[in-house]
């Protein structure tokens, strides 16, 4: 064993154990760095799944103008594919571990590697759902284990979590880290803790979104439109759930459960219904969407736009305000706007906000059966923002396909939520924000390091302590609150730090 920080020059042989969709990027990344890999895989099967994905992904780069021919043909010369461990990790001064996420198979591993590795090199686990400590203990030389963690897409996603155990001498996350910037990532520090920062503030907010769509509060399609129109992000949450793998994720979520408790992160049923049927996501062909048929979204979509557009729509601007632009765009299209629903109304728009029952206003206005809140989410950075299209559980059965018909006749980007505090945008979002809090409460995590995290690890526009400040730590400790109060979650208490700095009118960022 050395005590001494490793230049990353002097780590020329890597050997990456287990080829599948994380060990295959992390091989290719590695062979691009100019380094020797050792792709090992002890199922011949997996073997050739895995050299097939890395040729994929480099041919992708080359169609795309990002490589030439030959530099791809180096990168696969100096990948080496074995089904041998022992061979393959011989030489090696960096072993990193991207097996099946069972801790049983990871020990096992984990006690051949102390046999087969030379005694100075370093081994890493990829692991994002089991404890690097209790990986470690049970090796001969537990100092020398640390985690390293990538994110999916690893060839595209910048960051890279060091996980140091109590065990871990500075000087092996150091090499770590100064070896995830020579492969172009950003390498954040964390201590081993259940999700370490990315994936502790990103399940509970997929999980959330399972739920919203379990208990009908809205349509895949809507819950992911909402995170990538209303909160900017890359992907929606369930899109992004097919493509973690929905049975990673329950194992993520099933060590959070038991690290920290807590609804947050109690697996919605559908998720477990989903794994057990074998639907794990874009990996087995489906999850949440059908990756062998196409075309699902866009015929939903076509069904609202067939619906008849309402002649006559009464605007009650309430409390929240409409934007006047709302009653232009509908008189345009040849539809009159009233100021108060008649004989002839047939949608009735009131103006709704995150904190407040659309149920009220829908009572107050009359004809609750003709009755949707209209809430306009502002996604700054010049993008077009989203309309929530809020339906009080009293709206006549033909009101949503009128909205979506109204709104796709008027250029609205607009989503269908039911009537519960936050709607989808801020419910999905400020929860997120509450946990994010709560990590920073805990003394895990810096605010920047949480937000360079979310924005490297998942391609957040701007970290989640950020965006909590764009809302106002006030604005977002009512929300959680009326979020609260509809369900009884104690999940959504604004955590004692965000109470805090929402009455101090403190930022977390600046
Ligand atoms: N492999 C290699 N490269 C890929 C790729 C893949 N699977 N998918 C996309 N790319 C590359 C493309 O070639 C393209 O490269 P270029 O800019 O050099 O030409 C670039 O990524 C952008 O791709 P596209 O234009 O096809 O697609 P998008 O712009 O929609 O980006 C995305 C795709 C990068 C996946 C983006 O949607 C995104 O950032 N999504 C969020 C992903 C995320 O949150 N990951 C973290 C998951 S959590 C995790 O992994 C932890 C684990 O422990 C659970």
């Amino acid at each position: 064993m050395t005590s001494d920080v490793i230049q990353p020059a002097g780590i020329r042989e890597v050997a990456v154990i287990g080829l599948g969709l994380m060990g295959s990027g992390i091989a290719e990344i590695v062979a691009r760095s100019g380094r020797r890999v050792a792709a090992i895989e002890v199922d011949q099967g997996f073997l050739n799944q895995g050299m097939a994905r890395m040729h994929a992904s480099l041919d992708r780069a080359v169609s795309r103008g990002k490589l030439t021919d030959t530099a791809r043909e180096e990168i696969l010369a100096r990948i080496w594919p074995t089904a041998d461990l022992t061979a393959g990790v011989a030489g090696a001064d960096l072993v990193i571990e991207a097996i099946p996420e069972r801790i049983e198979l990871k020990k096992t591993l984990f006690a051949q590697l102390d046999e087969a590795c030379r005694t100075d090199a370093i081994l890493a686990t990829n692991t994002s759902s089991l404890s690097v400590t209790e990986i470690a203990g049970g090796t001969r030389y537990p100092a020398r284990v640390a985690g390293l963690h990538f994110f999916n897409p690893a060839p595209v996603m910048k960051l890279v979590e060091v996980i140091s155990t109590v065990l871990t001498p500075p000087e092996i996350a150091e090499t770590l880290a100064l070896l995830s910037r020579d492969l172009g990532k950003t390498p954040i520090g964390v201590s081993d803790r259940a999700g370490f920062i990315v994936n502790a503030l990103l399940l509970p907010y997929l999980n959330h979104a399972i739920w919203l769509l379990e208990t009908a509060q809205a349509t895949r399609e809507d819950i992911d439109k909402a995170a990538t129109a209303g909160l900017g992000l890359p992907m929606g949450p369930l899109t992004l759930l097919d493509l973690i793998g929905l049975d990673t994720s329950l194992a993520v979520l099933e060590r959070l459960q038991a690290q920290f408790g807590g609804t947050r992160y109690t697996p919605a049923p559908l998720l477990r219904k989903l794994c057990d049927a074998r639907l794990l996501g874009r990996k087995s062909g489906g999850g949440f969407y059908d990756y062998q048929r196409q075309g699902t979204p866009a015929a939903a979509a076509e069904d609202h736009r067939v619906a008849p557009v309402p002649a006559e729509v009464a605007l009650i601007r309430g409390q929240g305000g409409l934007p006047g632009e709302l009653a232009d765009r509908i008189t345009t299209v040849g539809i009159s706007v009233v100021p108060k629903p008649s004989d002839k109304t047939g949608l009735v728009i009131v103006a709704a906000g995150p904190r407040h029952r659309v149920l009220d206003a829908a009572l107050a206005a009359g004809h609750p059966a003709d009755v949707i809140g209209v809430h306009f989410v502002k996604a700054g950075d010049g993008r077009p923002g989203l309309a929530e299209l809020v339906l009080p559980d009293v709206t006549a059965a033909g009101t949503a396909a009128k909205s979506a018909a109204l709104a796709a006749r008027i250029g609205l980007n607009a989503v269908i939520s039911r009537d519960r505090p936050g709607f989808l945008v801020e419910a999905l979002a400020y929860a997120q924000f509450n946990d994010a809090v709560r990590m920073f409460q805990d003394g895990y995590a810096s605010p920047a390091d949480i937000d360079t995290a979310m924005m490297l690890g998942c391609g957040y526009p701007r970290g989640p302590l950020q965006l909590l400040d764009e809302a106002g730590p006030a604005n977002v400790v009512s929300v959680l609150e009326a979020m609260h109060a509809a369900t009884g979650d104690p999940a959504y208490t604004p955590v004692p730090l965000l109470a805090e700095y929402a009455t101090a009118g403190t930022k977390f960022r600046s």
